[in-house]
């Protein structure tokens, strides 16, 4: 029976990447012992991360004024790193808040500045793309920060919002997933373990105009312009899950690169809301102009019967559907790894179940009216 990891994240990694990765376990390209034994500063180990820096410079295209920084802590270092590097004198900084990621990291840059909340829809209604013409951004702001994709709420930005401060996206659940314009975007993260790599690993792009002293007390590993200079190798890195990427990053070329990404993601959730869509026993609340391509939360009409779906689910090698904490239901991530024929079977499952447990025989026509965008 096949496994498909459903997994927020960690998440599942291309099976040709394990494999890889099983094969040059002990003996790294035949210098007869492991790369978890190598020096960093290693040749082999500066030519990995050369041909990394240039894999993702040719699959993002990113321009030559932008520099391409590997880092720590996750995501949520770069929380902290964002502001501590990038405030200007005035110490501003506004943050658009669309769940519950963007709001752990406007609470996060607090602690560092004047940060204001340029656009935030009521907790309740995380479920929509704030219209950029909404947003109260300040013109002296040094950026604006905001989450391509809400990994927990299941809301993607579809665009990219044309502002005329620099923008900074947290990419951490969206980033390789499709094609995007690196030229629009001050700074960009995403931490490694959704749809690139393995945990360990945190990528930053930075625009090298915005590459500045920090605040004062700024440690050395959360200075970007100390990571330049060091070619990202100031302290040891976690070198095997650089590794990893390095392989998944080739993987990542081999599928056809980021536009073959993007038609299977884009199928991929198709197949599951145009189900959830088509009866009233699952429901999605996101809008459909913001439904996220990764991770698609849903309800069942009779929540009691939610550690049923997971125990099913999980004896039909459907793994890691439990939704988040703070939301109860079900998720289902859809990363670049995933094949449609995972999403499928999951379809498949959610309608014997629901066959199973409805009232009805016929699935009951859905109300699709969703509510009204403000702005829209
Ligand atoms: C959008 C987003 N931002 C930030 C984070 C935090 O990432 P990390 O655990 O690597 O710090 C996550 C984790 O799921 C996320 O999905």
């Amino acid at each position: 029976m096949p496994i498909y990891n459903f997994n927020p994240g960690p998440a599942m990694l291309p099976r040709e990447v394990l494999l890889q990765a099983q094969a040059e376990l002990l003996d790294y390209q035949g210098l007869g012992y492991s790369i978890l034994e190598m020096s960093h500063r290693s040749a082999p180990f500066e030519t990995l991360l050369e041909e990394m820096r240039n894999d993702i410079r040719e699959l993002l295209k990113v321009p030559g004024n932008y520099h391409i920084l590997f880092c720590h802590g996750g995501a949520r270092q770069q929380f902290a790193m964002v502001p501590m590097n990038l405030l200007t004198d005035n110490n501003k900084a506004d943050y658009v808040v669309t769940g519950a990621w963007s709001r752990m990291a406007f609470d996060e840059a607090k602690k560092y500045g004047d940060i204001h909340i340029a656009a935030e829809p009521n907790k309740s209604d995380f479920t929509y793309t704030p219209d950029p013409k909404t947003w109260n951004i300040r013109p002296d702001t040094a950026y604006v920060h905001y989450t391509s994709n809400e990994t927990i709420h299941g809301v993607q930005f579809h665009f990219t919002p044309n502002l005329k401060v620099p923008l900074i996206a947290d990419m951490s659940s969206d980033l390789f997933t499709r094609p995007i314009d690196v030229s629009r975007y001050g700074l960009i993260y995403a931490a490694a373990q959704k749809n690139f790599g393995a945990a360990g690993l945190t990528l930053v792009i930075i625009r090298e105009d915005l590459v500045k002293a920090p605040q004062a007390l700024t440690p050395g590993l959360m200075h970007y312009q100390k990571q330049i200079e060091t070619n990202s190798l100031y302290n040891t890195p976690p070198t095997f899950s650089w590794y990893l990427s390095a392989l998944y990053l080739k993987w990542i070329k081999a599928q056809g690169g980021l536009s073959a990404l993007e038609k299977r993601n884009k199928e991929k959730s198709k197949v599951l809301y145009d189900y959830i869509d088509s009866t009233s026993f699952y429901h999605n609340p996101v809008h459909k102009t913001a439904r996220s391509w990764m991770n698609a939360p849903f309800t069942l009409a009779k929540r009691e019967l939610d550690a049923t779906f997971l125990a099913e689910a999980t004896a039909a090698g459907l793994i890691g559907l439990k939704g988040h904490s703070s939301l109860g239901g079900m998720r289902a991530s859809l990363y670049n790894p995933m094949n449609i024929e995972g999403a499928q079977a999951l379809v498949k499952f959610m309608v014997q179940f629901e066959g199973k447990h409805s009232d009805s025989k016929k699935p009951a026509a859905k109300n699709t009216n969703q509510m009204q965008i403000p702005g829209l």
